[in-house]
């Protein structure tokens, strides 16, 4: 699904350079749940952004169901890929507080044109926000605006989904129904799915583990 062949990330330039990834080689299994652990700064967010084509790695290659999508040239290619393949989930679940949570995760398909309300309601039925689907955002928890986030990143049926620190808001019980979300989705739905996290407790809710440390990617489950 995802393969990584020897990232090397490089900020800056001279002896300004910060080195964040080195020599990084990764494969995402799809269908799984692969989680990436690493404290505050050490290099998920910029690994995460690498795989989604909003940076480009210093040397190294990633493919995306075989098409090197490093040598990708055009915005525009970028960016079909990417609503065509990926869904995102970041910190903050970035709803539109104008609109209902029926209309937020409709919203990706409304913006290709297709539109199909019924399909987000059985995608908030799915994460157990189904009776709620009719309420702003401003009337719900912090765990149930991310979760309807999750229903948005689905919308469009991307084979990975992406999530970046997808539970820093949440509580303990309200971060362990996300891990278990996602865990499930990949089971059940055969989706695959990337989490990074400082939060060591994802680990029990992967398939695959890795950490992040000094600039490389060890395996610990
Ligand atoms: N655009 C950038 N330019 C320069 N340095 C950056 C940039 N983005 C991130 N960094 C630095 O790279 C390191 C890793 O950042 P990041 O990938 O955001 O870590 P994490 O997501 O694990 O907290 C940090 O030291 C950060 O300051
Ligand atoms: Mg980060």
């Amino acid at each position: 699904m995802i393969k990584l062949e020897h990232i090397t990330k490089i900020y800056g330039q001279g002896d300004e350079n910060l080195c964040v990834l080195e020599d990084v080689t990764l494969t995402l299994p799809r269908g799984k749940f692969t989680v990436l652990l690493g404290p505050s700064g050490s290099g998920k967010s910029t690994l995460l952004n690498l795989i989604a084509m909003l940076d480009k790695p210093t040397s190294g290659t990633i493919y995306l169901d075989g098409q090197n999508i490093t040598a990708l040239k055009s915005e525009t290619a970028r960016s079909a890929l990417r609503l065509k393949k990926m869904g995102f989930v970041f910190q903050f679940d970035g709803l539109l507080p104008e609109f209902s949570l029926l209309e937020n995760v409709d919203m990706p398909a409304l913006m290709r044109g297709r539109p199909d309300p019924k399909k987000a309601q059985q995608l908030l039925e799915n994460l157990g926000l189904g009776a709620i689907s009719h309420k702003l955002p401003a009337d719900l928890s912090g765990g149930e605006k991310q979760r309807a986030s999750i229903a948005r990143a689905l919308r469009n049926d991307p084979p990975l989904l992406l999530a970046d620190e997808p539970t820093g808001n949440l509580d303990t019980a309200r971060k362990q129904q996300v891990f278990e979300d996602f865990a499930r989705m990949s089971r059940e739905q055969g989706l695959t799915v990337l989490m990074v996290t400082h939060d060591v407790h994802a680990a029990d809710y992967a398939d695959e583990v890795y950490t992040l440390e000094n600039r490389k990617l060890v395996k610990t489950k």
